[in-house]
């Protein structure tokens, strides 16, 4: 262990041991204390799941970038790792920033970017990101090899590197940003070490934003999938509507040939708060994604308890017929299940019902018949801060929180599905939501801060009558 890490270490036991766990989740990853973004290096190896995760020990806000660390037998119970990377070396001595992991052999490889200034820090002028890699025997302690691909000339923005296997060649996608246009770039090597340019694989058409963070690049049912968050995304009615967005396009590409999109950019998931996704295989071949459950520079209550930031549930995909990815909680989340709690089938009529008074950590699966609802809004309200609902007039289901006292306020939307059948899969943790629509056609994450006397769960049908076809739900346990 390093300095540096050891350093860490010791600051983050500090800090853990005065955390105020209100709002601490009970079964997503989080950082032990100090501040976490983007999930990085998700991966299987020798027998465990891996996530490492953009890290600042020191302190609730972002800061120079270490990699945090945790794995897992089942994607759901999550056992910390000492701190992976730090920012220590003359190629990443400014942070260790995003980027993904591989299996080589028996080794774990890291490839990341280097965040580095050459003299003051505050101009772009003076940034330069490299993509660099460490390895790993044991999946724990990392040797940095140093830098692997030099910032190209007249870059400044180059990061986030996503890395997979095809064929004998190991490929790395990388988002960049070439005045106001967001790239995608690919490379290519044999070694992990010497990487070959081969060019722009994506770039922004008009309005598609200035910077592309994490890309990913993956086969998915037959169709090659770009998923990337870009900066810099107009909002445009019921769209875009978050600081920055994370969504993917779908196409064709074989190696040495152009991309080919089909269609537009979709994003993953329409609630407040899920940036910076990244997927994985698990070793039975599903393809998983997790993302960050927040947003870049939106308030953050749980700062004041002395930690930042989550990671969203692990969440299958797979890509419907209509060329759309369908995303569900990957099946180990079923692991998590306490006792089954059925509710009756039930018609409400201007009325509120209550479903459970203390919804701290619980899954609700609802199903709602819309054809015979005559009610203008009807849902769940979790206390006075959360309402998960739909609204007839305007033929959307919507997630709104309300915490004005932390200047949280506002909602998020999807259409109803065209089905009469609604089928709500809902995730409620001590701090966050996560709503999966119909086996995964659409999905609203968002962050919520309910204090602790407002966590019972009701639902209300409004001006008219709504009916529950069948329901129940399950505490969710450690
Ligand atoms: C995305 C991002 C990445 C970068 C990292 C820095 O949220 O901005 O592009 O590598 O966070 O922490």
């Amino acid at each position: 262990m390093t300095f540096s890490i050891a350093k860490a270490e010791q600051e983050l036991q500090t800090r853990r041991a005065a955390l105020n766990p209100r709002w601490y989740p009970r079964y997503h990853l989080a950082p032990r204390a100090g501040w976490m973004n983007d999930p990085n290096g998700l991966v299987w190896f020798d027998g465990w799941y891996h996530a490492f995760y953009q890290h600042h020990p020191y302190s609730t806000k972002w800061g120079p970038m270490h990699w945090g660390h945790a794995r897992s037998q089942d994607l759901v119970h999550w056992e910390h790792l000492p701190v992976a990377l730090a920012p220590e070396g003359p190629e990443d001595k400014d942070g260790c920033f995003s980027g993904s992991a591989v299996v080589d052999g028996d080794t774990l490889a890291l490839i990341y970017t280097g965040h580095k200034f050459h003299g003051d820090p505050g101009s772009d002028d003076n940034l330069y990101q490299v993509q660099c890699l460490a390895t790993s025997r044991d999946g724990i302690h990392f040797e940095r090899q140093g830098q692997i691909i030099d910032t190209p000339a007249g870059l400044h923005h180059f990061r986030d590197p996503k890395v997979w296997r095809e064929g004998n060649d190991w490929y790395l996608v990388v988002g960049s940003r070439v005045g106001d246009t967001g790239q995608v770039r690919l490379y290519r090597s044999r070694d992990l070490r010497e990487w070959q340019d081969e060019g722009i694989l994506a770039e922004a058409q008009e309005g598609m934003g200035f910077m592309w963070e994490c890309p990913d690049f993956f086969m998915l049912d037959g169709k090659r999938v770009l998923m990337f968050s870009p900066q810099g995304m107009a909002a445009e009615g019921y769209r875009n509507r978050n600081l920055f967005q994370s969504g993917y396009l779908i196409g064709d590409w074989q190696p040495g040939q152009p991309f080919v999109p089909e269609g537009e950019f979709i994003e993953m998931d329409h609630g407040h708060d899920f940036y910076a996704p990244q997927s994985f295989l698990t070793p039975d071949g599903r393809r998983i994604v997790m993302g960050w459950l927040d947003m870049w520079e939106s308030p953050m209550p749980e700062q004041r308890d002395g930690w930042a930031g989550m990671l969203s549930l692990p969440r299958e995909i797979r890509l419907g017929a209509d060329n759309r990815l369908r995303m569900t909680p990957a099946e180990e989340v079923a692991t998590l299940r306490g006792s089954y709690y059925p509710l009756l089938a039930q018609h409400l009529k201007n009325q509120s019902s209550p479903i459970v008074g203390d919804a701290e950590a619980i899954e609700l699966d609802l199903v709602w018949d819309m054809n015979s609802a005559t009610a203008e809004s009807y849902g769940i309200a979790l206390g006075e801060g959360l309402r998960i609902y739909v609204d007839a007039q305007a033929q959307r289901l919507v997630l709104e929180r309300c915490y004005p006292q932390l200047l949280l306020e506002g909602s998020r939307s999807v259409p109803l599905p065209a089905a009469d059948r609604l089928a709500l899969r809902i995730f409620i943790d001590r701090s966050s939501v996560e709503v999966f629509v119909n086996e995964g056609e659409s999905c609203l994450s968002s962050r919520i801060y309910p204090q602790e006397a407002q966590r019972q769960l009701l639902m209300f049908a409004n001006n008219g009558d709504a009916t529950l076809s069948s329901g129940g739900y399950w505490p969710l346990d450690k």
